[in-house]
């Protein structure tokens, strides 16, 4: 039975959308222009990616990978008004964007062990901050009672021209698939959110729309 969220003690902008919509850069613009802090969720499933592979733990093994999580120190932090992580010890940061974690995180970011723990680990960010949370759930299941939501969207050439832009191997239209067709908490438009097509803006002129439409 789905239990009535609580009420949040500070503010939430939820952004979502799928890879490559430019919702990073417009969350982390828009995070310094409300001065909330930004937080990456993309990064959490990437993290446990990574440290699936380090630990030479396969991604389609749901129940290591789920022991692995639990049995490591996996620490959620802020600094300078941006999430950060901590890993065995270890800032993963530098290492999340690779061509293997990227090839792998959808299978990852499908366990729902996985995402349970990554959920409960998000919602704690919000006990003392306000926040410009982005992700691809974030308006649907992790806080689906803030009334900011927008989903950024654009069109699959956009989106992955700007991939290659950034020097990324990306296969966006499996991760896409996959990432929407999951059981657990599937990339959707969440109730009430403002969607923004970016094909045509500007990362300004989205950052711009958002506060215009949600009133911020
Ligand atoms: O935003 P990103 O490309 O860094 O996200 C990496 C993957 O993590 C993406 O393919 C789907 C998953 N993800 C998720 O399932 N839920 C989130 N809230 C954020 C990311």
């Amino acid at each position: 039975m789905e239990t009535t969220p609580s009420p949040l003690p500070h503010k939430v902008v939820a952004i979502d959308g799928p890879a490559a919509s430019g919702k990073s850069t417009v969350a982390r613009l828009l995070a310094r222009r409300l001065g909330y802090v930004y937080v990456n969720t993309g990064a959490m499933y990437r993290a446990v990616t990574w440290l699936a592979l380090r630990h030479g733990v396969a991604p389609s093994d749901a129940a290591a990978v789920g022991a692995l999580l639990d049995a490591t120190p996996f620490e959620c932090g802020v600094a300078a008004n941006e999430s950060t992580l901590r890993v065995e010890g270890v800032d993963p940061a530098p290492f999340l964007n690779g061509p293997e974690i990227t090839a792998n995180v959808s299978a990852i970011a499908a366990i729902p062990h996985v995402r349970e723990v990554l959920v409960a680990r998000q919602r704690e960010f919000v006990l003392r901050h306000d926040l410009v949370m982005e992700g691809r759930d974030i308006g649907t299941v992790v806080f689906p009672q803030t009334r900011l939501k927008a989903y950024i969207d654009a069109s699959e050439e956009v989106r992955a021209a700007r991939r290659s832009a950034q020097g990324i191997r990306d296969n966006l239209a499996h991760r896409d698939k996959l990432d929407s067709s999951r059981a657990t908490a599937p990339l959707k438009v969440a109730d009430g959110a403002v969607v923004i097509d970016s094909t045509f803006l500007t990362i300004e002129g989205v950052v711009d729309e958002v506060v215009q439409r949600l009133g911020l």
